[in-house]
C-alpha cells in the first residue's frame, strides 16, 4: 500500500536507505561478516570470466556491478543487454558464469538468453527481487535483493538493491581471493543509506531544479564521466519513461564527437561530477555546453565542489557514488514527471514486467 503517499515511486525512492539496512542485515553472518553461500562462491571462483546479462534499470546496474567486481575480486566481468546478446554472441571464454540481474525475475529477453546459455551447458545466478521467479527457478544460484515489493512501473530501489548486492558479492568474492580485506563494507553503505536519508530530506530542492530545467524543455541531457556516465544512462532513463522528455546519457568526452551539435540555448545539461580524477575534465565539458547556449546543473560531491554547483552531495566511498547520485535523478525525474501532468506509476506504452521478448 502507498500508504499517504501520491504515488508508489516517492514511496520507494524513500524506501531505499531501509533497503539498504536490510540488504546488510540480509547478509551478515552472526559475527557481523558478510556472507554468501559459499557455493555460489565457489562457482564465481571456478569461472574465468563473468557475464552479466539484463535489460533496462537492470543493465545500467550491471555496468557499475562489473566495475565493483572487476575493481575488488579482479574476474573480468561483460555486460549485455539481454535483447541483443542471441544476435552478437560473444566469444565466450572457456569456463564462463552468466549472472542474470532482474527485478521482476520473469523478464522474457532474460529469459531467453538463460534457456540459451542452459543448452550450452553453462552455469548461472539470478540476483532477483522476487523469490520463486522463472528467472530464479531456471538458474543454478539465486541471490535475493530484498528491496520488497516495487509497484511503480519505473525501477528506483532496485537499482539501488542491485548495486549494492552485487557491491557485497564483489567484496566476498574479493575477500575470498585474499583482496580487498581493508574495504570495510558494511560501514560503507551504513553510510550510503544516510546519505540517502538525506537526499530524500532535500526534496523541496529537487523539485526547485526540475521546476527551474525541466517544466518546458523538449529534450535533456545528462553527462558524466567513469562511473558518473553510468548513472547518466539510469537518470535519462528515468527522465524518459515518466516525464516523455527526450533524454540522453552521454560521455563527457564524446560530446566533441557528435552530440554537442544538439546543445541549444537552453538545452538543459545535467551533469553529475563525484569523482575526483575526472572532476575537471566533466567540468571543461560544461563550459563547452554553457558556451553554446545550455542550462548547466551540475551535482557533485562534497570534496569535489565549486561555486555555482546545483547540489552537493555528501561524501561517500568513491566506488559507491551510483548508489547515492542515483537519488537526485529519481526525484527530479519524479517531479518532472508531475509538473508536466503525467501519469507518474504508470506511464504510456510501458509495463511492469516484459514477459514478451
Ligand atoms: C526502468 C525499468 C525497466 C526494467 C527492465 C528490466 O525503470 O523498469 O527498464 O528495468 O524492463 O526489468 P527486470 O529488472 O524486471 O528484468
Amino acid at each position: 500500500e502507498k500508504g499517504t503517499y501520491p504515488h508508489y515511486m516517492l514511496k520507494e525512492i524513500d524506501e531505499q536507505p531501509l533497503v539498504m539496512r536490510k540488504i546488510i542485515q540480509n547478509y551478515q553472518d552472526e559475527s557481523g561478516d558478510l556472507a554468501i553461500d559459499p557455493t555460489i562462491i565457489d562457482a564465481i571462483n571456478e569461472a574465468d570470466r563473468l557475464y552479466i546479462i539484463a535489460c533496462g534499470t537492470s543493465y545500467h546496474a550491471g555496468l557499475v556491478g562489473k566495475q565493483m567486481i572487476e575493481k575488488m575480486a579482479k574476474i573480468p566481468v561483460e555486460v549485455h543487454v539481454a535483447s541483443e546478446f542471441g544476435y552478437n554472441m560473444p566469444l565466450l571464454s572457456e569456463k564462463p558464469l552468466f549472472i542474470f540481474i532482474s527485478q521482476s525475475g520473469e523478464t522474457a529477453d532474460s529469459r531467453a538468453v538463460l534457456v540459451q546459455i542452459k543448452e550450452m551447458g553453462y552455469k548461472a545466478l539470478t540476483l532477483t527481487n522476487v523469490p520463486g521467479s522463472t528467472l530464479s527457478r531456471e538458474a543454478d544460484y539465486t541471490l535475493l535483493l530484498h528491496a520488497g515489493p516495487e509497484i511503480a512501473v519505473a525501477s528506483t530501489k532496485a537499482y539501488t538493491a542491485q548495486m549494492a548486492v552485487l557491491t557485497i558479492l564483489a567484496s566476498v568474492v574479493g575477500k575470498s581471493k585474499g583482496h580487498l580485506a581493508d574495504f570495510p563494507v558494511v560501514k560503507e553503505l551504513g553510510i550510503i543509506a544516510n546519505a540517502m536519508e538525506t537526499l530524500c530530506d532535500d526534496k523541496d530542492r529537487f523539485e526547485m531544479i526540475a521546476r527551474e530545467y525541466l517544466s518546458v524543455t523538449r529534450n535533456c541531457f545528462f553527462i558524466g564521466r567513469s562511473l558518473d556516465y553510468f548513472v547518466c544512462l539510469e537518470g535519462a532513463l528515468k527522465l524518459k519513461e515518466i516525464s516523455y522528455i527526450q533524454a540522453e546519457g552521454f560521455a563527457g568526452g564524446e560530446l566533441k564527437h557528435g552530440t554537442i551539435a544538439l546543445i541549444e540555448e537552453g538545452t538543459p545539461v545535467i551533469a553529475l561530477a563525484t569523482q575526483e580524477d575526472v572532476n575537471l575534465s566533466i567540468r571543461g565539458n560544461v563550459k563547452e555546453v554553457a558556451a553554446r547556449g545550455a542550462h548547466p546543473c551540475i551535482i557533485s560531491m562534497e570534496g569535489l565542489e565549486q561555486e555555482g554547483d546545483a547540489y552537493v552531495l555528501p561524501e561517500v566511498n568513491p566506488m559507491l557514488t551510483p548508489l547515492i547520485s542515483v537519488v537526485p535523478l529519481q526525484l527530479i525525474s519524479y517531479y518532472a514527471s508531475l509538473h508536466r501532468g503525467c501519469d507518474v506509476d504508470k506511464p504510456r506504452n510501458l509495463a511492469k514486467s516484459v514477459t514478451v521478448e
